[in-house]
């Protein structure tokens, strides 16, 4: 178990540099062994997910030499397996994209049930009625999704539900399917567009990423292929939040503030200075913070994984706010522990009744997911005193060296590795 320590009240003041987006990397690792040549990637993000999707490459026989922290080269002609390991792929979600690489590749997966953050029921549905659609047979038994097509098609697919994870999926699968598949009802977050590109340029031939209809027509192999990854727009909105609710001046850099129009537009509703130019979004907060309602969307809308932050930052404007969750059932589990530090909040349903206005105060409290962690974090910040964050674990599986980088803004944050309380004992 690791543990945060922060010592709030500072305001967060500097420049921070965004990395590679871990939704599109954790999607472009498994869809590397789609091909067959060389694969090199660029401004891979260094956190615990990119590491355990390495580690389930190499087991599936996959060739990968590093070339530093933030790149990496691949050899899929190893591909010894369609089979990965059960102890790996429970730690994170998006191993199931490797149901829709290893089909594209050799028309066969064995892929554990999915793990993940715990936001709630998450089914995979929609992504099995996909692979269906292209002809894949499918059985679940024993914990395991056992996938075999001998030869898929391509089909007419409508999403139920605006799926990320189901849309890249569906795309990487029907990157060899014979014919024209064509996914309505897409989701269309930037992430989707990187592996979009990245699949392309490979020699895949996919039109429309980006929009809610996309066209994939089906080649017979994919090539080599050297891609960087997008900057993380979810790490980036989390330093914007961050610098809003600590009332400091933040640089975010190396960012596409296109990504963060409905996080800067926010701020701005809530009186705080966004200034976007080309590759960076400086925000500054210097008067009271507004109370603002928010509803998460999928993109272009407010995204779910930072209501939980936006969360944290309402508890500190004068007045009420409401905030409703449309994309996850049952995310609000962030609300318990912001609580503990004296937030005023109360959730019904989808929807989460903020009174601001009474200052956090400094607590021990539990990460019980990332972006859930990464509120806590920045409740910690604005809170005057030592918070205590447990199972801190869960943010490193998304952000690369995150107190690291809020230390370079001036933020009290240390990290504790392994077992031991950090807590004080008061004693007769
Ligand atoms: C991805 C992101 C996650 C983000 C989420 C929504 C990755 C690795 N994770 O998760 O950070 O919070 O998008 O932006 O990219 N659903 C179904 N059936 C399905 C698939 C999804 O009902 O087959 C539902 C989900 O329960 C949820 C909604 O659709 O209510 C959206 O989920 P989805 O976009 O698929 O999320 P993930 O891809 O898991």
């Amino acid at each position: 178990m690791d543990t945060i320590v922060i010592n709030g009240g500072k305001q967060l003041i500097g420049k921070v540099r965004i990395s590679g987006a871990k939704n599109a990397a954790v999607a472009i690792l498994p869809a590397a062994l789609a091909s067959t040549e060389k694969v090199c990637l660029n401004n891979l993000p260094d956190i615990n997910d990119i590491r355990t999707l390495v580690a389930i490459l190499e087991d599936l026989g996959i060739g990968i030499r590093r070339r530093g922290r933030h790149a990496l080269e691949l050899n899929p002609a190893k591909l010894r397996s369609y089979a990965p390991s059960y102890d790996l792929v429970k730690k994170m979600r998006a191993s199931y994209y490797f149901m829709g690489s290893l089909l594209a590749r050799c028309g066969r997966a064995e892929v554990p049930v999915p793990g993940g953050c715990d936001l709630g029921p998450r089914p995979i549905d929609q992504h099995l009625k996909g692979f269906a659609a292209l002809g894949v047979e499918i059985e679940q038994e024993h914990g395991l999704i056992k996938l075999f097509a001998k030869k898929m098609r391509g089909a007419h697919i409508y999403l139920d539900v605006v799926s990320v994870g189901a849309t890249i999926n569906l795309m990487i699968a029907a990157v060899t399917a014979e014919g024209r598949t064509v996914l309505e009802n897409a989701a269309k977050e930037p992430e989707i567009v990187d592996v979009a590109n990245f699949l392309n340029a490979m020699g895949a031939s996919i039109r429309g990423a980006g929009t809610d209809v996309i066209r994939i027509d089906g080649v017979s192999r994919l090539g080599r292929v050297e891609h960087a990854i997008i900057p993380d727009r979810i790490e980036a909105g989390t330093f914007m939040l961050a610098a809003a609710a600590t009332g400091g001046e933040v640089v975010v850099d190396e960012v596409i503030p296109k990504h963060l129009e409905a996080v800067s537009a926010k701020l701005r509703e809530m009186g705080v200075t966004v200034d976007a130019q080309p590759e960076r979004i400086t925000v500054c907060r210097e008067d009271k913070l507004l109370p603002s309602d928010l509803k998460t969307f999928p993109y272009p809308g407010f995204p779910t994984d930072l209501q939980p932050l936006a969360v944290a930052l309402l508890t500190a404007a004068e007045g009420v706010s409401i905030v409703t969750e449309n994309v996850f059932d049952g995310r609000f589990r962030h609300v318990d522990e912001l609580k503990r530090m004296g937030a005023q909040i109360k959730v019904e349903g989808r929807t989460a009744v903020v009174e601001g206005g009474t200052p956090l105060s400094a607590a021990p409290v539990t990460a019980t997911d990332l972006r859930a962690g990464a509120a806590l974090v920045v409740a910690g910040l604005m809170a005057r005193g030592e918070t205590i964050l447990s199972d801190a674990e869960h943010i490193y599986r998304g952000y690369e060296q995150f107190e690291e980088k809020l230390r370079g803004l001036g933020a009290s944050i240390r990290r504790t590795r392994g077992r031991g309380s950090v807590l004080s004992r008061k004693t007769i």
